[in-house]
């Protein structure tokens, strides 16, 4: 019932490389909120390129609106099929310092430590931040 919902909510879908340099596409909107979830830390091959896709990111966003993002801490990798991905690994600090550096005023920070032991994947925690687009 929930996806249902979920689904019906969705009104379009829009294709956007955030890592290309190209414009932003003409048809997104400005949004009230965006939402990031385990993005950035895997399309971005340095911190530079972090700081510079939230950025891109979060200039979608209205005055006032709100960014919601979740990131691993200390990922390096994960594997499917036996197949290893790179993850840039990242502490709070720094993730909490890039979103003040794209504009955005930080209203709650939850690091969620990881129960997890594996070989598929290596993470120390989750970060979750919810920060607020400033408007001066
Ligand atoms: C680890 S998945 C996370 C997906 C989803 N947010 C979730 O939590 O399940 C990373 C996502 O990044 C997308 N992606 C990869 N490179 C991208 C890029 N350059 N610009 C925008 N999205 C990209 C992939 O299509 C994939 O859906």
């Amino acid at each position: 019932m929930a996806r249902e919902g979920t689904r019906q909510a969705i009104k379009g879908v829009i294709k956007w490389d955030i890592s290309n340099d190209d414009q932003i596409p003409a048809d997104l909107p400005q949004a009230d909120c965006i939402l990031s979830l385990f993005l950035l830390d895997v399309i971005s091959k340095d911190k530079d390129a972090f700081q510079n896709n939230l950025k891109k990111l979060t200039s979608q966003l209205k005055p006032e609106g709100h960014l919601i993002l979740f990131t691993a801490l200390n990922m390096t990798f994960y594997k499917v099929d036996g197949e290893k991905f790179f993850i840039l690994p990242l502490d709070e600090q720094f993730v909490k310092q890039a979103v003040i550096n794209a504009g955005l005023v930080i209203e709650k920070v939850n690091v969620l430590p990881s129960k997890n032991n594996c070989d598929l994947i290596d993470f120390d925690a989750i970060l979750h931040i919810r920060a607020c687009m400033k408007t001066f």
